[in-house]
């Protein structure tokens, strides 16, 4: 069954209060639900049946104002219940029962490593008790929870207002939240758990409780949490005035998590792998996902909550927001230019391949069949480009104003997309009517760039023409308003001044298919860097030779389009070698290029952050996106040999670099160091590529002596991909016996071989599959093993006989079993199979046809499964 937006109506009942009672048993868990229910006037006149959902609940009872309903005044069904009560307002209870221990989707209640924890968000409130499960039915929570003395630390949303014991010996623990919210918001969370507290005190002096929970073993791998988590309250008071409006605010780990994390009211849940670090344990990158997710979950406190969704197709309005938030937080904290080329690369590789898949859709779907499957990046990356669009074209000043009347206007209430847009606005009293088209309409645009010298009148003109593909759904698009930032190089490498107030840049608002823009009183052909600091996500055609594309590397003002020339130029390489492969040639790289990726590497100017992006090769994945037919091996080929001859012929350098930045200092994850270990191990793996001098000394060398997981993880890495078979296999071995106890450690160790392109073959995959390490019921251990081998090895999950697609279809079909929405996501990579040439493409739908034939799936499997092969 699909639903449409079209179709959105206004709920028929409203929920004033919702009254929550727990007896946790873990395989009989009692909920009983006392909900104060009211008509909703603005629906209409009448009394309609009253709908609740509920979804795997076993009924036990229906009361309303205090006497049981006979059955013939409900009907279940598969999706809940349908009452006719015929009064205005009641009091309506409802017991039931539910079974957290087998609950394997890991929505709504169920247990992690004997830890009771929801996860409501988009709709598991259904499977905790029958309720009007849909976000503009916000109510006041109040939720008592009963529990044996086995589980000292019992959780919900709110403040604490009761806590005592009942006769039998049991406890409980009663939490009110003061904030009417949806029920997707709401959060249970009981086990045996230590916990690290913190204060904040906001900006108008209120002192805010701070604590974290986790289990005992990891309650030293909180700090850097906490820290994140204080450094985002203050961010959010200063750059968007928004103050924390609880007492406490909590956060939880937990090891079964479906998603990074979730935002509920006061109580945030975390997947164990988004909060917990220790400079031991922890990459770089690591650190850095921490403190960005830590950020995200408590922006959403306005950002989604205060001011929610009216439904789940205007999920963008929190996320795309909400994503944009985290962004500028990390850039403001970090490296700016690195966060911002790391966020676009992601863009490009994967939403990107998004939009020109069977499932593209616009960041405001207009239909789905599974909300769970409209999680994507579209929705949350590319809708935080759109919302950084907007503040493109207002500036800092003017989106500020947009966005305190937004929160001002709808604190409290359930919203759309369109409510953003109209306070942006009615803020600044402009018009983005042509700009609304970003949120229906799917499909990345291309921009064809081309320009024009007139010498004689000192006019240089910039023509662009806008085109957007196809998308299911929808064959024509209408044309895009896209803020294109553009400088102008002179042949020194210099920007051209372009107004009379001195600006360097421009921001060039196109909005026709086509659009010519003028510059006068210039003497000599510029250069154009176009579409600086990625200001729209749009590709950009411009036939660039490979020498202006050096000098831009060099030259250009703008770091970010410093590092994109780079990567034109890589592709430009690795289009030239595919070529040459599949006519049976000599393979080369010009020798300007190896001469630019050398100066970049002895650069004293460049920053070692910026130098390291530069060096690191695109991957398989995003090379594949840049061609309408893919070529698998050819990428393969490609990319190797690139990655070869830059490694042989830069051998000296890359050694002296290795050297020069391989010093001994205590670990801090500041954006200046995290830089210099990010350069280093760049080095370290392509010296290991070349297999030269005593390559495998140094890494076997780092490997023993890291004292960082970034230096560590780096070392096994190379020896996996580089080391002789001994050498790798009993650097594996060591790596687990020493870490085998840190379940995030053993994570990336799996992740390090899965994504193995010499390592993760089927055959190792299955063995790891086969490790006391591996869990199929673990999402992290899912996405770790099978999730790299599909995402993260393209070599060998794109192997002839195409057995690596084979197996996923396999799995997808046990995963659908236990947890659907990770099988949902673990079959993508097989639907785009449009994209592959020859055999490739007939044997990855085979294996989605061999996904459907297997017999009754989920809504989300069979969403994403029957969308491919429409
Ligand atoms: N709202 C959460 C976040 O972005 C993610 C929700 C998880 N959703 C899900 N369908 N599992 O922070
Ligand atoms: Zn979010």
């Amino acid at each position: 069954k699909t639903i449409y937006l079209k179709d959105y109506q206004v709920p028929d009942y409203l929920v004033d209060s919702t009254d929550l009672h727990f007896e946790l048993e873990p395989k009989a868990t009692l909920v009983k639900s006392q909900l104060s229910v009211r008509r909703n006037h603005e629906a209409g006149e009448g009394l309609p049946p009253l709908l609740l959902d509920g979804v795997d609940l076993e009924l036990i009872s229906v009361a309303v104002d205090g006497s049981i309903l006979p059955p013939a005044s409900y009907q279940e069904t598969p999706e809940g219940l349908i009452l006719t009560v015929e009064k205005p307002e009641f009091l309506l209870e409802i017991y039931n029962r539910i079974n957290p221990e087998d609950n394997t989707s890991l929505e709504g209640l169920y247990l992690s490593n004997d830890m009771y924890c929801t996860q409501c968000e988009a709709e598991g409130f259904r499977k905790i008790t029958f309720y009007p499960d849909r976000p503009d039915v916000m109510s006041k929570f109040t939720t008592t929870i009963v529990s044996s003395k086995i589980l000292p630390v019992l959780l919900s949303n709110g403040n604490e207002i009761d806590r005592g014991y009942c006769e039998d010996g049991r406890h409980f623990v009663t939490w009110e939240d003061p904030f009417a919210k949806p029920a997707y918001l709401f959060a249970l969370v009981a086990g045996n758990l230590e916990h690290r507290d913190d204060t904040f005190t906001t900006v108008s002096g209120r002192e805010v409780k701070l604590r974290i929970y986790t289990e005992e073993k990891n309650i030293g791998k909180c700090d850097h949490a906490m820290r994140s988590l204080k450094k985002a309250m203050r961010w959010d008071e200063e750059m968007y005035g928004r103050e924390y409006d609880l007492d406490i605010f909590m956060v939880v780990a937990v090891d079964h998590f479906n998603m990074g994390a979730m935002e509920n009211k006061g109580l945030n849940i975390f997947n164990s792998a988004c909060v917990l670090a220790s400079p031991e344990t922890a990459t770089d990158s690591a650190f850095q996902r921490i403190e960005s997710i830590v950020g995200h979950e408590y922006f959403h406190n306005w950002s989604g909550n205060r001011v929610t969704c009216r439904d789940w197709f205007q999920l963008s309005l929190k996320e795309g927001f909400t994503v944009f938030r985290d962004a500028e937080f990390s850039a403001d904290l970090n490296s700016r230019a690195v966060k911002r080329i790391e966020d676009v690369s992601l863009l490009r590789t994967s939403q990107f391949a998004e939009d020109a898949g069977p499932m593209a859709h616009p960041i405001r779907p207009e239909s789905y069949m599974e909300i769970s499957n409209f999680y994507t990046l579209t929705v949350y990356e590319k809708g935080a480009e759109v919302v950084r669009m907007i503040h493109t074209l207002l500036g800092q000043e003017r989106f500020r104003r947009g966005s305190d009347l937004y929160f001002e206007r709808h604190d409290g209430c359930a919203v759309t997309c369109e409510d953003f847009i109209v306070a942006m606005e009615d803020a600044n009293q402009v018009d983005l009517a042509q700009f609304r088209r970003w949120y229906s309409q799917a499909g990345t645009p291309v921009l064809v760039v081309s320009d024009d010298f007139d010498q004689s009148k000192g006019i240089y003109t910039l023509n662009i023409r806008q085109t957007c593909p196809p998308t299911p759904d929808q064959e024509e698009k209408l044309p895009f308003h896209i803020p294109v930032k553009i400088g102008l190089l002179d042949g020194n490498g210099h920007d051209r001044i372009l107004s009379d107030e001195g600006s360097t840049e421009e921001i060039l608002e196109v909005r026709n298919v086509e659009q010519n823009f003028e510059f006068n009183g210039i003497k000599e052909k510029p250069l154009p860097s176009l579409l600086r600091g990625f200001s729209a996500p749009v590709k950009v055609r411009y036939s660039y030779t490979e020498k202006q594309l050096i000098f831009l590397m060099r030259n250009d003002s703008d770091t970010f389009n410093r590092w994109d020339a780079s990567q034109r130029l890589a592709f430009m390489a690795l289009s030239n070698i595919q070529q040459d492969y599949r006519d049976g040639k000599a393979l080369q790289v010009s020798s300007e290029l190896i001469e630019a990726y050398r100066n970049v590497l002895k650069s004293r100017i460049l920053d070692p952050a910026l130098v390291a992006e530069i060096l690191t090769l695109p991957s398989e994945q995003s090379i594949a996106e840049m061609y309408d037919s893919v070529d698998a091996g050819a990428i393969v080929a490609a990319r190797e040999f690139l990655s070869e001859t830059l490694a042989n012929t830069l051998a000296p350098e890359l050694k002296e670099k290795y050297l020069e930045l391989n010093v001994v200092k205590p670990y801090d994850p500041n954006a200046k160091d995290i830089a210099g270990r990010s350069l280093k191990n760049i080095c370290l793996s392509y010296l290991a590529v070349a297999e030269k001098d005593d390559a495998l000394d140094l890494l076997e060398k780092q490997f023993d002596m890291a004292e960082n997981m970034t230096d560590s993880a780096a070392a096994l890495r190379g020896l996996i991909n580089h080391g002789d078979a001994i050498q790798a296999e009993a650097a594996i071995q060591s790596f687990y016996q020493h870490w085998q106890g840190d379940t995030q450690v053993v994570e990336l160790w799996l992740g390090l071989q899965s994504s193995s392109s010499r390592y993760g073959s089927l055959e190792n995959i299955r063995t790891l599959m086969e490790h006391p390490a591996f869990e199929l019921k673990n999402p992290n251990k899912v996405r770790a093993v099978i999730g790299g081998f599909a995402n993260r090895n393209f070599k060998q999950f794109h192997k002839e006989d195409g057995s690596g697609y084979k197996f996923i279809a396999e799995q997808v079909v046990a995963l659908d079993k236990l947890n659907p929405q990770i099988a949902a996501r673990l079959v993508i990579p097989i639907t785009r199979w449009r994209k592959y040439t020859g055999n490739l493409s007939d044997k990855m739908k085979n294996a989605l046809q061999d996904v459907l034939n297997s017999g009754t799936l989920s809504k989300d499997v069979f969403e994403v499964v029957n969308k491919s092969l429409i």
